[in-house]
């Protein structure tokens, strides 16, 4: 059974030593928004003017081993406001660690960051958001077992998740999308461990026990943001239907080819919310 409290993660003094090489590689990091880009969404970090740094030269960054994730750090500006944005995430499948975002975020938040905007690729269940289309996340369902919290030993464990996608952040994106003239529904994202992906009858259950759309991302690290008292938006962009409900072959590949389609409107959504954000924060 693969450990999924992460024992042996990078303590603070490795997360201070990050946030110093990082303030001596950009000088300023007072970041407003953290900004992490799913698979094959690497493109929408144009939207940032500012420099990047390999996560293999941060000590204590996990790896990132997954194809369509770049591995990178970017930190500049966007209308006015100072993003960082992680090109590439570490997934749970990866070594079956559920904290394994836990040290991206802890940075993140003493990079400044209050504001947490995740993006993935995800599967669908519901018609209403076809491939290529943008899903704004109100809530999760996570029926895994799996808890990146679970091993920590006090109280702030027990995180309120009730309102964990910011309705002030969600509404904020609305209308980002809405200036952007993008269509943004929201909806109910399941999350699955993965890597294999799920088949027709889980896809069944899950479409019954009321998700939107399905992905192997984003949930671990929601539950970490909240733990870390950091506000948080998801947008997933489509890249198929779900097991079952079309005729096309779900692969890795197939997320890669899909997800910059939908970049392209989800970069128009993020820049506009970008520059709506320091002055309604
Ligand atoms: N299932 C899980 N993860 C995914 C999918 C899917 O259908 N598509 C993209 N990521």
């Amino acid at each position: 059974m693969p450990s999924s409290s992460g024992h042996g993660r990078p303590g603070p003094e490795q997360v201070d030593a990050c946030l110093r090489l990082l303030e001596r590689a950009f000088c300023k990091t007072d970041i407003d928004i953290a900004l992490v880009l799913g698979s094959g969404l690497g493109d929408v970090a144009n939207i940032i003017d500012g420099d990047g740094v390999g996560f293999d030269a941060l000590p204590g960054f996990p790896a990132t081993g997954v194809s369509g994730h770049a591995g990178r750090l970017k930190i500049g500006t966007c209308g006015g406001s100072r993003v960082a944005v992680m090109s590439g995430r570490v997934h749970f499948y990866e070594s079956g660690t559920a904290d394994v975002m836990r040290f991206p975020l802890e940075v993140l938040r003493g990079l400044g960051a209050e504001t947490l905007i995740l993006t993935n690729a995800a599967g669908s269940l519901n018609r209403e958001f076809p491939p290529g289309s943008l899903m704004m996340i109100d809530d999760h369902i996570n029926l895994s077992g799996i808890n990146p919290l679970t091993g920590i030993g006090d109280d702030r464990r027990f995180v309120t998740m009730t309102t964990a996608y910011d309705p002030q952040l969600r509404s904020m994106l609305g209308e980002a999308a809405a200036n952007a003239g993008v269509s943004l529904g929201s909806g109910v994202y399941a999350w699955v461990p993965g890597p294999s992906f799920e088949t027709p009858a889980e896809i069944r259950a899950l479409g019954i026990l009321g998700a939107d759309a399905v992905g192997m991302s984003t949930v671990p690290e929601v539950i970490l943001a909240r733990y870390l008292g950091i506000r948080v938006a998801a947008v997933s962009i489509v890249t198929n239907l779900a097991a079952g409900l079309g005729d096309e072959e779900i692969t890795h590949e197939l997320t890669k080819e899909v997800a910059p389609i939908g970049a392209a409107a989800l970069s128009d959504v993020l820049r506009e919310f970008c520059h709506g954000f320091r002055t309604v924060r």
